[in-house]
C-alpha cells in the first residue's frame, strides 16, 4: 500500500509571546529540529498510531469513533485525522507513524508540527489539494479542539518555515528572513504547560486590565521594532529588544527563577540579548549573540544548569519526504 512521509519544523518564538494571543504581532523561526509523519491506507477500520519517542505503541481506534482520544499522546493525530475525514467526507483504515528530531518535553512546537505532518501526508495519500491556508485553518481547528487556546503561531512555522512575523489567526503571515540567527537556546529542564499560563496571564488581565494592556502595546511596539532591525541584520537592536520583552514577559509573572538565572549567565557571557521563548514557566530561554560569542554563552547556560541545545532558525517549511 502506498505510504506517503513528510516532515515539519519545531520553532522557537523569538518576541512577542503572549500578547499575540490578544492580536499584537510575533515573530517566530522555524528550527531545523523536525517531526516526521508518515501514513499508509489499511484494509481495516482502524486507525493505529505508533510514536516510539513518546512512548505512544500500537494505539489503535475505529475510524468511526474518532475524536475523543484515550491517549494524550495521540490526541493532535487523531483530532487530525478526524477534521481531514469529515471536512473531505472520506474514510479509511490508516496506519500513522511518528518520529522527532527533538524531545516534546522542549516547549519546540512538537504537537502543531505533528498536526501539520500529517495533515499534509493525508492530502498527498487521499490527493485532495490543500492551500496553505487551507492547511493551516485546518491545522488550527484541530489545536483548538485539542488545547482550547493558541494563536497559531507554531502551525504557521511549521507550514511556510523560516522566520516570520504572525498575527493571531493566521490573519498576518509575513516573511521576513531565511537568515540562520545567531541563537543559542538553553532548555530549564522543567516542561511548562501552555494553556495553564495562558489563563494565568488572561486572569491577570482581568484583574489589571490597564496595566496589562499598556504592557501589551509595549510588546507589540517592540515587535514592530524588531522586524525592521531584523531586516537589516542589526542583530544588536533585537538582542536589546529582547531584553525589553523579557522585563515584561516577568511582569506578565510567566518568568521563573531558572530561566532567569540562565537569561542573565546569557547575558553576562556576550549575549546582545536573551529571554525566555514561548509560554513562560520553564521550557526553553534564547539568547541572540555575537557569533564569536556562541561557545561561551553554551558554557555559561551549562554552568547555571541548563542544557544548552544546537539550533539552526529559519528552517525550511513542511515538505513531502517520500510522496
Ligand atoms: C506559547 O508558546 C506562546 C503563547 O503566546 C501562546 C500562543 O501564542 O499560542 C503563550
Amino acid at each position: 500500500m502506498k505510504r506517503v512521509s513528510v516532515s515539519a519544523p519545531g520553532k522557537l518564538l523569538l518576541l512577542g509571546e503572549h500578547a499575540v494571543i490578544y492580536n499584537y504581532p510575533c515573530i517566530v523561526t522555524a528550527v531545523s529540529q523536525r517531526v516526521y509523519v508518515s501514513v499508509q491506507k489499511t484494509e481495516t477500520d482502524f486507525l493505529e498510531i505508533s510514536a516510539p519517542q513518546i512512548d505512544l505503541y500500537d494505539y489503535k481506534k475505529k475510524v468511526k469513533s474518532l475524536g475523543r482520544s484515550t491517549s494524550k499522546n495521540a490526541r493532535f493525530v487523531e483530532v487530525a485525522v478526524k477534521n481531514f475525514f469529515q471536512k473531505y467526507n472520506l474514510t479509511a483504515g490508516l496506519k500513522i507513524e511518528t518520529e522527532s528530531d527533538f524531545s516534546a518535553e522542549f516547549g519546540f512546537g512538537s504537537s502543531s508540527a505533528v498536526t501539520v505532518g500529517t495533515l499534509k501526508a493525508l492530502s498527498e495519500l487521499f490527493a485532495v489539494k490543500l492551500s496553505q491556508k487551507q492547511l493551516f485553518d485546518l491545522s488550527y481547528k484541530t489545536v483548538l479542539d485539542v488545547q482550547k487556546v493558541g494563536s497559531g503561531f507554531d502551525i504557521a512555522a511549521a507550514i511556510f518555515g523560516g522566520t516570520l512575523s504572525f498575527t493571531a489567526g493566521g490573519k498576518e503571515i509575513e516573511p521576513l528572513t531565511d537568515e540562520n540567527l545567531p541563537l543559542v537556546v538553553g532548555y530549564t529542564g522543567i516542561k511548562a504547560d501552555t494553556p495553564t499560563l495562558v489563563m494565568r496571564v488572561a486572569k491577570l488581565k482581568r484583574q489589571y486590565q490597564k496595566i496589562v494592556d499598556h504592557i501589551f502595546v509595549q510588546i507589540g511596539d517592540l515587535v514592530n521594532d524588531a522586524k525592521k532591525a531584523l531586516l537589516v541584520r542589526n542583530y544588536r537592536m533585537v538582542g536589546e529588544l529582547m531584553n525589553f520583552n523579557q522585563g515584561l514577559l516577568d511582569s506578565l509573572g510567566v518568568n521563573t527563577e531558572n530561566l532567569s538565572k540562565l537569561i542573565f549567565a546569557a547575558r553576562s557571557a556576550g549575549a546582545y540579548g536573551a529571554k525566555l521563548s514561548g509560554a513562560g514557566g520553564g521550557d526553553c530561554m534564547i539568547a541572540l549573540c555575537p557569533k564569536s560569542k556562541v561557545s561561551a554563552v553554551h558554557r555559561a547556560i551549562r554552568n547555571k544548569g541548563g542544557l544548552p541545545i544546537d539550533v539552526k532558525t529559519s528552517a525550511e517549511g513542511v515538505r513531502i519526504e517520500v510522496p
